[in-house]
């Protein structure tokens, strides 16, 4: 079949649509343009045009023009169904920025986010302390405030840490973009290309990557939902293989929510001392707990200078601020070189910013807010999944952070949930994000930070819907 040339000039716009060149509610060339541009004639392009309004790709409004039609399908969906065609096929990555996009679009209910709801920070105040810190930076705080970073920002995060009995001097802190800054460079200055590094398993999808790009071998180490690492496990790993460094998150651990005891988490750090591992701790989530006090890290103990604590503003004050930091001990100044010979430092004014913030005194109180609606929201889909979702489902119940852990049952593959969801407009987190092979196939990560309103609850309930559906099709 020949393709007239009014449907070639058709499809090379509708291609040219779907990958946004012309977004929805924008206005295309007009047809003159169109002419001049295709050497077509008006005719002609007024047939494509035509066309394409048939088909509810663009709409004509009179004395106008054609404009993109709002959006229906959302393009993200588009990629992902047809990129995840089995489960086996999901690549880590591909399945990642699958996830992260979805989590751009506002359109899309975003459970497999890995971001805190980005309404629920300071925000005039923190573009008050911005706005002030950039007018009173002189014209040498670039050179001034190259790594380790912005001193009051340093000494203030070191007065956090002295709050809560841990020894930490400013002169070890490394400020870096984000937590994800500080956890690369601690991975690089503990190991070489090919050495062994204790991870957990599941896993923040981060380390696996991280794992990947330096050519590292991972042992994955089994943790329990509740407990946190199976540290007989880890034992067996310390005396099997050369281990050089484990990383891990001792405080609500991401996807599972759990954290260690005070009494784990010393006899972890012991176990790792004895064989002079060096510590990589992610605590990102820490200061978002539920009850009583902040939970200790495992930089508190004495094999402290080993033990590389990196966090960040990113998921309890400023996500879009890119800055964390680094309690490097031992290692701080290599982080430094390191830093240096990569992103050279964090942005100056945003830093100069954050340490204008917490000079104002506002923080612990944000904090305190943030803690009791998090704890609201994460209450809330918690029972609403328990009433909605089939009784073998089995659902998390952390004590701080916004993520829930939720097993579906060994009937019912949590990539095809996934799919299914992304194709209804919701995203969540299938489970084989969070290792290399397939066995969180079962389950599915969950952001509870979003507000609890008539959309998430029906979110939830369409989730509930997949799940019966995926349960009856494989009684089948
Ligand atoms: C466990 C964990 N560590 C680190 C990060 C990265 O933090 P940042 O945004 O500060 O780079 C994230 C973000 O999702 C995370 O979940």
């Amino acid at each position: 079949m020949t393709v007239m040339r009014y449907q070639q000039l058709a499809q090379t716009l509708r291609r040219q649509i779907d990958a946004q060149v012309w977004l929805p509610g924008e206005k295309l060339p007009s047809l003159r343009e169109s002419c001049k541009q295709s050497g077509l004639s008006l005719m002609t392009v007024l047939q494509a045009y035509q066309l394409l309004e048939s088909q509810g790709v663009i709409v004509s409004r009179p004395q106008s023009g054609y404009y993109v039609a709002p959006r229906q399908h959302v393009p993200v969906v588009h990629h992902a169904q047809s990129n995840l065609h089995a489960a086996e096929d999901i690549d880590v990555n591909d399945a990642i920025f699958n996830i992260l996009k979805a989590g751009q679009d506002p359109d899309i209910v975003p459970f497999g986010s890995a971001f805190p709801d980005p309404t629920l920070f300071p925000q005039p105040r923190l573009a008050r302390s911005l706005a002030s810190a950039v007018r009173r930076m002189s014209p040498h705080s670039a050179i001034a405030n190259l790594p380790p970073g912005n001193e009051e920002l340093r000494r203030n995060i070191a007065q956090r840490y002295a709050q809560q009995g841990i020894e930490v001097t400013p002169d070890e802190i490394v400020i870096t973009s984000g937590a994800l800054e500080s956890l690369g460079l601690s991975l690089q200055v503990v190991t070489q290309p090919g050495d062994w590094v204790a991870i957990e398993s599941p896993a923040f999808y981060g380390v696996l990557q991280a794992i990947e790009r330096r050519k590292l071998k991972a042992v994955a180490i089994p943790m329990d939902v509740q407990q946190g690492m199976d540290l007989q496990a880890l034992e067996q790993a310390l005396a099997t293989y050369p281990i050089k460094a484990c990383w891990l998150m001792s405080n609500f651990q991401n996807p599972l929510g759990c954290s260690m005891s005070a009494e784990k988490k010393q006899r972890l750090v012991e176990i790792l001392e004895a064989h002079h591992v060096a510590i990589i701790e992610d605590d990102v989530y820490g200061e978002l707990y539920f009850n009583g006090e902040r939970p200790m890290p495992l930089k508190v103990s004495s094999y402290r200078q080993q033990i590389l604590h990196c966090s960040s503003f990113s998921k309890c004050l400023a996500p879009g601020f890119r800055v964390g930091w680094v309690a490097a001990g031992a290692y701080a100044s290599r982080i430094q070189r390191l830093q240096l010979m990569s992103t050279l430092s964090a942005s100056v004014p945003v830093q100069l910013g954050l340490a204008d913030f917490l000079h104002q005194g506002a923080y612990d109180a944000h904090l305190r807010r943030l803690r009791r609606q998090l704890e609201l929201r994460q209450n809330a889909m918690r029972n609403k999944i328990l009433k909605a979702f089939p009784p073998q489902v089995r659902v998390s119940q952390p004590s701080g952070g916004y993520f829930l852990w939720v097993y579906l049952g060994d009937k019912v593959d949590a990539t095809r949930v996934y799919q299914q969801a992304l194709a209804r407009g919701i995203s969540v987190a299938p489970g084989t994000m969070f290792a290399v092979d397939d066995r969180y196939r079962h389950s599915l990560r969950l952001n509870s930070s979003f507000e609890w309103n008539t959309r998430a609850e029906d979110a939830i309930k369409t989730l509930a819907d997949i799940v019966f559906g995926e349960i009856e099709r494989n009684k089948t």
